[in-house]
């Protein structure tokens, strides 16, 4: 007997007690499918990042089977697959970075994806985003296997996962194609859980919805991907609507291409800067949450195209020197930096570039983000139907809107 043979069910028993302690995991149907779903049999091989670059641990391997079955069933998201970045980035010890293309997704987020989708016995589901088909194996043992339908954009993740799925007994409908057009020959579905994350909702998903359907899927931006987003059909039109749920859940984005680890926008360089010009502010940089996760979701539905917001070392060309700024950019080339000493008169410098002066709306959001009681994502709701897709916060009588895509 292997390590493998002995060890994994005393693993994943204690893996479920803890999903269930933490409140993850809650329903009889979905403790069922995870007790009767051995997460290994998906993950035979896994890659870990290590200070010196990465490593990959495989189950085969009698010198790391015990490493790997304690990765498998711990409460990690698993790269399963990756790619070298475009735009060529190192990690610190000189090796290439890797982007994943495709992973097991942590198992606690996982269950509460599975417990927010609100499934129904005979219900049909498409599964964006096949990967391991841990998921859809999950799926299977609860809805039945000819309710499943999982579709993911590489035909080789595909075949293994028909093999896993297979090998458990399992033989749900899988496709190998862009999830983003969904899956219209096997639909309409009850509903749709997307595994990869998408900066607006396709609308295929939305007509092969049935009335009362349900789409759960992570909405992302460049700042802010936790957000993940339950929408209801409620009519026979082609519109959903629903709020942000307080769960987070961060996926790798849904990409048009197999071996390209990247959202076209995330090949775009940024023009030229331009002229630079230079203002003052009364408002201390280091005021603005950059790490907030609110705020960041709101600076990205006020500031399209958002690329990053963060604290750090900036060039101030008065002292031909860095000094700490809270810099912001976009992907159209606007860039701005607010440097975080005050000068003598307690102000605050600012040197702003490109078509948008962002650091103008970054004030404007801090303000804004006030008012609104420092919202957490889950206290905006998304619409989306053939015409439009939009965020909202507040209620009928007060609200405010933002138009999708949020990259
Ligand atoms: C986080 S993994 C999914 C995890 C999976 N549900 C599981 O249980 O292992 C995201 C998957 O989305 C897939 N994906 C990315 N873009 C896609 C697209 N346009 N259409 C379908 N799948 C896509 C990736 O290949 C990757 O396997």
């Amino acid at each position: 007997m292997t390590e493998t043979d002995t060890g994994w069910q005393q693993r994943l028993a204690s893996l479920i007690t803890t999903l269930v302690d933490a409140g993850d995991l809650r329903s009889k149907e979905w403790i069922e499918a995870f007790t009767a779903t051995p997460r290994h049999v998906f993950t035979p091989q896994v890659t870990l990042t290590t200070g010196q670059g990465y490593r990959q641990i495989s189950g085969a391997d009698p010198a790391e089977a015990d490493e790997w079955l304690s990765m498998v069933y711990s409460d990690d998201s698993l790269v399963t697959q990756d790619k070298p970045h475009a735009a060529g980035h190192t990690l610190p010890g000189g090796q290439p970075l890797r982007v994943p293309t495709s992973s097991s997704t942590m198992p606690s987020l996982m269950a509460r994806m599975l417990e927010a989708l609100d499934v129904h016995d005979g219900q049909r589901v498409l599964e964006i985003g096949t990967g391991t088909g841990y998921n859809a194996a999950l799926l299977s043992h609860c809805l039945g296997e000819a309710n499943v339908v999982s579709i993911d954009l590489d035909p080789g993740l595909v075949e293994k996962a028909q093999q896993r799925l297979a090998s458990l007994g399992y033989h749900p409908t899988l496709i190998a194609g862009d999830g983003a057009t969904g899956a219209v020959e096997h639909g309409p579905y009850d509903r749709i859980i997307a595994t990869a994350a998408v900066p607006e909702i396709p609308l295929s998903w939305i007509e092969q919805l049935a009335p009362g359907g349900k789409i759960l899927a992570n909405l992302r931006g460049d700042l802010a991907g936790g957000t993940l987003c339950l929408l209801a059909k409620d009519g026979l039109d082609d519109e959903v609507i629903g709020p942000i749920l307080p769960i987070g859940g961060h996926f790798m984005w849904l990409r048009p291409e197999p071996d390209d680890p990247h959202r076209p926008h995330e090949h775009a360089s940024a023009p030229q800067r331009g002229t630079i010009s230079r203002t003052t502010t009364r408002v201390d940089p280091t005021g603005i949450p950059v790490d907030d996760e609110g705020f960041r979701f709101l600076l990205q539905l006020q500031l399209h195209g958002t690329r990053s917001l963060h604290l750090g070392p900036a060039f101030d060309p008065n002292i031909r020197d860095e000094r700490k700024a809270v810099i912001v950019t976009a992907a159209d080339g606007s860039h701005a930096e607010a440097f975080a000493r005050p000068e003598l008169d307690g102000t605050y410098q600012i040197t702003q570039s490109g078509p948008r002066r962002l650091w103008d709306t970054v004030e404007a959001t801090r303000s804004l983000f006030d008012d609104l009681n420092q919202p957490t994502p889950d206290k905006f709701g998304v619409v989306a139907n053939d015409s439009t897709q939009f965020v909202w916060f507040g209620n009928d009588d007060n609200w405010h809107r933002w138009p999708l895509p949020l990259v």
